[in-house]
């Protein structure tokens, strides 16, 4: 099966076992908008759950806060949002279909990698053990023409993006001769910038000055709370405001399922530092937040840094976390040095002051700042997509898995009786009476054990109790593994302290 067939397979899987539904399906859905199911919403909050503890209980100078979606207008003119969100659109003309010039541009370089990474699996085949891929890819004439092109194009799109230059953009998918994937032609307009912000009106008159905005991300509720926060929370530099949130961006090439939504949520936290330890700070966080990644054991070989050759308008250093998805390497997480720019411009804009005396050198200065920003969606995306397995047994049948890092699996542990006679329903409840006030559990005793255990798989749980007659007379049950399929004899008594040792979230964060 192809990577693209592998994606549809999970897309469709997400939907059928409640994970993630189109929304407004019946009214034939709503593009780039999704709603999570029973097992989504699970799957969801344990990953915040997860990303909350890491960051507000591991370190004490990190609090949490929850700010509205709603904010005064003026907050996204002095964020720059309203002036400078934008990204560059080009339609093509013969298809009629909107692109992001820079996406487009991107695609074509990720297709030079790719021709790239196949020459070098050729070059691995044919020479074996001896294989030297660094000296392969300087030597290779192939790989030597692909990777001076990417060079020269990446260049050209980071001067023209920063240059705010979008003839050239424009130039650029004409001299790399990019064709629309729909029309196959060539035939494009203009580039134009696009503002990503939704708008409404705050109160019942329509006018200009009743506009507000739905927060593009949730960083300014940041912002705009530090001095409540720091005076409040007796904070001292270095501390961090983590929170998360709904923001909303009008995408224009919303495709990839939940990789690019509409309506998604951030979790974001600003860390507030003295102005010139902000790169030391972006070091530590980077490695902060790839070992977070890395600690899920989703595989470290499937993360890797992204150094923005763009920078957004307010950082002076940026790089993304990217993850493997089915499509690619793509963006996961941004972790950027924002320096002073919003806490100054929100100084200049509302006309307060936004200092911190720092009792140690006895001086006042406005905080920089090192965000990391994390796409809970995102999340999802990067945990189901791992964990999704097609596997063929032994036995020749075929089963479909997903291998969810147990901590975050929606449902812990399924109980099931054997038959639904003999006083096995009985047991069975009673032991979820007592596993559910920890765990999440289902009940579940219909149809044959073995179509049970596959359910189970479908959605991910790691630990299925069978309830069998022999339970009645020696107080054990079989407990089968969801990653090996083998099976152990154990207490009920056991049964608690067995499923918390691999479940527990303060386990995994133990590990950080
Ligand atoms: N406050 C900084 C900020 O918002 P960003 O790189 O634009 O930075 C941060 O966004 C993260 O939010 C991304 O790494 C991604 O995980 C997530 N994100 C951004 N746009 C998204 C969208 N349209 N759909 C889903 N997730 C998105």
């Amino acid at each position: 099966m192809t990577q693209d067939e592998l994606f549809k397979v999970l897309v469709a899987h997400c939907k059928e076992y409640g994970f993630i539904f189109p929304s407004s399906e019946i009214y034939d859905g709503l593009a780039a908008v999704y709603d999570y199911g029973q097992m989504g919403v699970e799957l969801k909050n344990n990953i915040k759950k997860y990303w909350w503890g890491a960051m507000t209980r591991l370190h004490e100078n990190i609090v949490g806060i929850d700010s509205c979606i709603f904010m005064h207008p003026k907050i996204w003119e002095a964020s720059g949002h309203v002036g400078a969100f934008n990204d560059p659109l080009i339609d093509n003309k013969d298809s009629k279909k909107r692109y992001r010039a820079d996406v487009l541009i991107e695609d074509y370089i990720a297709k030079l990698e790719e021709k790239n990474a196949k020459e070098v699996e050729k070059g691995r085949k044919k020479f074996g053990d001896a294989f030297d891929e660094e000296k392969f890819l300087q030597t290779n004439p192939n790989c030597v023409r692909n990777s001076e092109k990417i060079a020269q194009v990446r260049k050209r799109m980071a001067d023209a993006l920063n240059a705010n230059d979008l003839k050239e953009l424009r130039q650029i998918i004409i001299d790399c001769e990019i064709a629309c994937p729909i029309s196959g032609t060539k035939n494009w307009t203009e580039v134009r910038q696009f503002n990503l912000m939704f708008s409404t009106q705050l109160g019942s008159v329509g006018e200009e000055a009743n506009t507000i905005y739905l927060r593009p991300e949730t960083a300014q509720g940041i912002f705009v709370n530090y001095l409540n926060v720091q005076k409040t929370g007796r904070m001292k530099i270095p501390f961090g405001i983590a929170q998360i949130g709904k923001a909303f961006r009008n995408e224009i090439v919303a495709r990839q399922f939940i990789f690019r939504m509409r309506e998604f949520e951030q979790m974001e936290m600003q860390f507030f530092i003295k102005p010139g330890t902000e790169l030391d700070w972006f070091a530590q966080w980077k490695k902060n937040r790839m070992a977070w990644h890395v600690n899920l054991g989703m595989g470290a070989e499937n993360y890797r840094f992204h150094d923005h050759d763009k920078l957004a308008h307010y950082a002076n250093a940026a790089t993304d976390i990217e993850f493997n998805f089915p499509f690619g390497f793509k963006e996961l997480e941004g972790i950027h040095s924002r320096t002073d720019f919003d806490l100054g411009n929100h100084q200049k804009f509302s006309g307060k002051k936004i200092q911190y005396f720092d009792p140690e050198s006895n001086e006042s200065y406005t905080p920089y700042v090192v965000e990391t920003s994390i796409g809970v969606d995102r999340m999802v995306l990067a945990v189901l997509s791992h964990s999704f397995k097609e596997e063929t047994l032994e036995n020749g049948e075929t089963r479909v898995v997903l291998s969810i890092p147990a901590p975050l699996a929606p449902v812990k542990a399924a109980v099931l009786p054997l038959v639904k006679k003999d006083g096995l329903p009985e047991l069975a409840q009673k032991i979820m009476d007592m596993l559910k006030f920890d765990f999440n559990c289902q009940y579940d005793e219909k149809d044959s054990i073995g179509k049970r255990y596959r359910r189970q798989d479908a959605i991910g749980t790691p630990f299925c109790i069978t309830v069998d007659h022999d339970s009645l007379e020696d107080g054990c049950v079989t407990v089968r593994y969801r990653d090996t399929m083998t099976q152990d004899r154990i207490k009920i008594e056991d049964l608690p302290a067995m499923i918390h040792r691999e479940v527990d979230l303060g386990v995994l964060l133990r590990k950080l």
